[in-house]
């Protein structure tokens, strides 16, 4: 089991529906450890650079337009195995399939809106975390010998 990075968006509605704190609770709740965070309106530039991978797919103009609508915070999240274990907090990207119990399950209606990013992969977050954050602004802690914390 390894210790990883992965980088989240609490994305644009979530601030307007006062959920920023549910969705950091769940994280928390997690063990994993919040190491940057930060509150930015996306420009479009930002958000193309960020999803480019969905360049030419049916959703991609309106998800640019959604991302750079309004406020969202970026973040940088490490834990054990944290890729995987944000990518399942978060649940199924479409959000009639989203599994209660996940972020979207319990809280999103709508796939454009599905409340959180995470990131896919190790390259992903990389480069993901690279294009949010610089080197200064993120914080690495341990929780020391307080391992019955996770
Ligand atoms: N069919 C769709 N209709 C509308 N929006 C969509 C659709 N598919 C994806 N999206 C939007 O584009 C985002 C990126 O899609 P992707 O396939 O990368 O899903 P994901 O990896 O679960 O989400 P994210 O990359 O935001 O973590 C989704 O989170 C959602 O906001
Ligand atoms: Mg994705």
């Amino acid at each position: 089991m390894a210790q990883q990075q992965t980088f989240v968006i609490i994305k644009p509605g979530v601030l307007q529906r006062r959920l920023v704190g549910e969705v950091v609770a769940r994280i928390e709740r997690k063990g994993l450890r919040i190491e940057a965070m930060k509150l930015i309106t996306m420009s479009r530039e930002l958000c193309e650079r960020q999803y480019a991978e969905h360049k030419g797919k049916p959703f991609y103009d309106g998800l640019v337009a959604f991302m750079s609508s309004g406020p969202s915070m970026p973040m940088v999240v490490s834990g054990e195995e944290a890729i995987s274990t944000m990518r399942k907090l978060a649940g199924a990207t479409n959000a009639a399939d989203a599994e209660p119990g996940t972020i979207r399950g319990d809280l999103a209606g709508v796939t454009q809106k599905n409340i959180v990013h995470a990131s896919d992969s190790p390259e992903s977050a990389e480069r993901e975390i690279a294009l949010f954050f610089s080197p200064e602004e993120l914080n690495p802690w341990s929780d020391g010998n307080h391992d019955w914390i996770v």
